[in-house]
């Protein structure tokens, strides 16, 4: 994640009412932060930094500094989860170390853990003074400041009425040359695997206005790639600003006429949502990136059916087919969970099937997490762990054939690489293909935010590397 100085930090100014004191001048209080999971996530955690350093906190990445430590939890899958208790039982240790010196410590727990758990969290790690779910974030400052002055921990779970997105302030520009930005949340599909309907709640599309005033502060900033965020992202039906309903398509148009942003992306879509008029995007509009992240999650159709998905195999085959007649020169990424309750080992072979017979440049895969709250958690025929692991090593090694083989196939060709950071190497830079792949070039440090044209020249098994060829 990007840093800002203690400098900047306390430099700024607006405290909105009811916020946390800001620090003395030259004595800004400091935050530590760890973010799980999504990227909507990491973005959450960069909106509530930002707003943090507005009220005095300079983030440090020493957790032993830490006046304020936030956890920025995932529930997706157990591990996720049970990895927040670990580290609460080494914070605690911090804390009370800290203590012992005179320095008070407030841990705050948020994101999905907190939204799924709530109180539960404080009951088995009482060094936990707040719990703030995901949609609560805008009141953090407030809630600190109650915790300190009332000494007791609080949880904050509500889905409150006002937006978030209106009482965080503007974004701070210099967060380096690619961002996030979320433009949807929530999730009305209710996948039977799935914690997010329960933790980040119902579809909520963002206004076009609001997401272009925060485009344009990021690319005012220096940012020359977007990538849209949202939990079911091609659902996206904001208002326009001519006051009809704008869907994703719509708005990456819109969006596309920022000058000085040069690159869109958008992640996490779902095979229904992808409408003739995203299809065709993806053809005319060339700012958006050949890059694409649909979850097909299954090649079966019986347990695609039993996880709600609401599409067959031959029906997500059909649709890939589609887009890709629309945009042939096509990265495709997927998510699969292997090992949902009833899978046999036919119906893996069936995913491990689709799975070639498509072709992607990359994947998630995951062993089925049975999670609290949610229909597949209740079904008959969980399958045992080992048969789980067993599965999935087995569709690890395909993926990573696959994306082996989709690296090869760029070897030789000359792509536009929007570099990004300093490579570990001096005279290096590291950048970003239209692919999403990582590319290595030698390169003047003058390059950093530019689309140059790199030939490659070979590969790694996570990145590219090449050498720059004039304009
Ligand atoms: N178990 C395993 N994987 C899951 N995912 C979502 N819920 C679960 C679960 N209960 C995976 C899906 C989703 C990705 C973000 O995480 O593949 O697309
Ligand atoms: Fe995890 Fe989903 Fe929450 Fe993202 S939205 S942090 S993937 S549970």
């Amino acid at each position: 994640m990007a840093q800002r100085g203690a400098a900047q930090a306390v430099m700024a100014t607006a405290t909105p009412a009811g916020a946390a004191e800001p620090a003395a001048m030259g004595n800004a209080r400091k935050v530590y932060v760890r973010t799980f999971g999504c990227q909507m996530n990491v973005y959450d955690s960069e909106r509530m930094t930002e707003a943090l350093s507005a009220q005095g906190y300079a983030e440090t990445e020493t957790l032993d500094d830490a006046d304020l430590v936030i956890l920025n939890t995932c529930h997706i899958r157990e591990k996720a989860a049970e990895k927040v208790y670990s580290d609460l039982g080494r914070i605690r240790q911090v804390k009370d170390a800290r203590a012992e010196v005179g320095s008070d410590t407030v841990v705050a727990v948020v994101g999905c853990v907190a939204q799924a758990e709530g109180a539960e969290i404080v009951r088995r790690a009482p060094t936990v003074d707040l719990v703030v779910g995901p949609q609560s974030y805008h009141r953090l400052g407030e809630l600190i400041a109650r915790t300190r002055a009332e000494n007791r921990s609080l949880v904050e779970t509500q889905f409150p009425e006002e937006e978030k997105f209106n009482h965080l302030p503007q974004r701070t520009p210099s967060r380096g040359v690619t961002a996030f930005l979320t433009v949807q949340e929530g999730c009305d599909k209710f996948c039977t695997f799935c914690v997010v309907p329960y933790t980040r709640g119902m579809e909520y599309s963002r206004a076009v206005v609001e997401v272009e005033k925060e485009a344009r502060a990021l690319v005012a900033g220096g940012v020359r790639e977007v990538t849209l965020l949202g939990q079911n992202v091609n659902g996206y039906h904001g208002e326009g600003p001519d006051g009809r309903t704008y869907s994703l398509a719509d708005l990456v148009r819109h969006l596309s006429g920022i000058e000085g942003l040069e690159r869109l992306r958008y992640t996490t879509s779902h095979p229904r949502d992808m409408d003739d008029d995203l299809i065709a995007a993806h053809g005319n509009e060339p700012k958006l990136m050949p890059y694409l992240h649909l979850p097909f999650q299954s090649g079966a159709d019986r347990i695609l059916a039993a996880m709600n998905r609401k599409h067959t195999a031959a029906e997500y085959s059909a649709l890939v087919a589609r887009i890709r007649a629309a945009q042939p020169d096509l990265a495709l990424s997927t998510d699969i969970i292997v090992g949902f309750p009833g899978e046999t080992d036919a119906e893996f072979q069936a995913t491990l099937d689709l799975y070639s017979q498509i072709g992607f440049a990359a994947a998630y895969s995951f062993k089925y997490s049975p999670r609290p709250g949610t229909p597949a958690e209740k079904m008959d025929q969980q399958v045992p762990e080992d048969v789980k692991a067993e599965r999935l090593a087995r569709l690890q090694k395909l993926v990573e054939q696959q994306q082996q083989a989709f690296a090869a196939g760029c070897v030789g060709r000359t792509l536009p690489v929007l570099f990004e950071r300093p490579g570990r190497r001096s005279g290096q830079l590291i950048g970003r293909s239209p692919y999403l792949q990582s590319v290595y070039a030698e390169a003047p440090a003058e390059m950093l935010g530019r689309i140059v044209p790199v030939e490659i020249s070979g590969f790694g098994p996570n990145s590219l590397n090449g050498v720059i060829r004039p304009e």
